[in-house]
């Protein structure tokens, strides 16, 4: 798939020079400015390559690690219906992280290494999903407003160029925004409720407006991928750009409930459209995506105990593929 004169860097081979054919390169660059789709058999440079994998990969990691925290509420939401409700929206998470792990197969790394350097802590996944729910008001959160994060995200990012991963972008945002009625439909029922789903919901809030703040990656001037992501049409808007119009779209929704947003510096320039906030520790989200955060001891164990106690399933798959594979005349 590669093509001769490429050497291995990590998972990705790079051109043995290091520099890209200045002709395709060129080629490439004006077919992404015409805003073409690029797809897995057309020449692209080895860095758009491995910095496709890199985010689609997180991308997945985080829809299988994503539903371990709402997971844990299906037995516990209040009433059969919730309990249905949730069980189908964590189902369609790791439906999404099938569907993000086949594209970034398309690009040339195998699941399994994905899977592994998942469970080895080489790659990333979402820091949101590194902080615990302790209440049922904190799944309804995630379920309302990460999922609206993510919809925002993947929306924009959908419009990018390359087309495996904003077909899968495409599909999932219809998923996303049954589960973004759902969690509003959990939270107003919080929020207009008793004075101790009132409290409850407000504290949820409070423990997630942090780690909503971070979702959106550091701030513009200490991104490292956004600029190279944002030319080659991978990354539609930045950082930055994506933070504001989430907090545009939901800061009024937020308080429409009643509920208090935990931070008294938050406003918005209407002039520039771009929002103030309290220093939201940008230590803590470096902390937690590197390993220590609340819960990712305890998310890669499951998810490791999940991959051993799955593998005769798979072993079951494939030897029953074995056996009904037609020969080739
Ligand atoms: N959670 C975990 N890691 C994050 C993060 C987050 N919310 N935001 C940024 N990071 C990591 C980046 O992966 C990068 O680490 P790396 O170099 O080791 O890979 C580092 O922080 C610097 O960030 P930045 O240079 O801004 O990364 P980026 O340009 O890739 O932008 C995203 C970060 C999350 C906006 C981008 O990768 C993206 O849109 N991803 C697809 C959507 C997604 O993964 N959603 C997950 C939840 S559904």
């Amino acid at each position: 798939m590669y093509g001769g004169g490429y050497i291995q860097d990590d998972d990705i081979k790079q051109p043995s020079n290091g520099q890209e054919d200045p002709r395709l390169l060129a080629e490439f660059e004006a077919r992404i400015n015409a805003g073409e789709k690029i797809e897995p058999d057309d020449w692209m440079p080895a860095e758009y390559r491995k910095q496709l994998i890199r985010m689609i990969e997180q991308h997945a990691h985080s829809e299988i690690i994503g539903a371990l925290p709402e997971g844990t509420w299906i037995t516990r939401a209040p009433g059969f219906k919730r309990k249905m409700a949730l069980m189908a929206k964590v189902q369609d998470e790791i439906g999404h992280a099938q569907l993000l792990y086949s594209a970034a197969e398309t690009l040339g790394k195998p699941r399994e290494e994905m899977i592994n350097d998942l469970l080895s802590g080489k790659s990333k996944y979402s820091n949101v999903f590194n902080y615990p729910t302790p209440t049922w008001a904190d799944s309804c959160i995630i379920t309302w407003l990460i999922d609206a994060a993510a919809i925002v995200n993947q929306v924009i990012n959908s419009k990018g160029s390359y087309g495996p991963y904003c077909r899968a972008l495409e599909r999932i945002c219809y998923e996303e925004s049954f589960h973004l009625k759902l969690g509003h439909d959990c939270i107003v029922e919080l929020a207009t409720g008793t004075p101790a789903q009132r409290k409850l919901v407000q504290a949820a809030l409070e423990r997630w407006w942090k780690p909503i703040i971070h979702f959106f990656g550091p701030p513009d001037k200490t991104s490292v991928h956004s600029e190279k992501l944002m030319r080659w049409k991978v990354k539609m808007a930045s950082n930055d750009d994506m933070r504001n119009q989430y907090l545009s779209t939901y800061v009024p929704k937020i308080k429409e409930l009643g509920l208090v947003i935990p931070d008294p510096d938050l406003k918005k320039d209407e002039a520039t459209g771009s929002w103030t906030y309290s220093d939201p520790d940008w230590d803590e989200f470096f902390r937690v995506i590197n390993g220590d955060g609340p819960c990712n001891e305890e998310r890669l164990a499951v998810r490791k105990w999940a991959e051993d106690n799955g593998k005769w399933v798979r072993n079951a798959l494939q030897k029953a593929s074995d056996k009904y594979v037609v020969p080739l005349a």
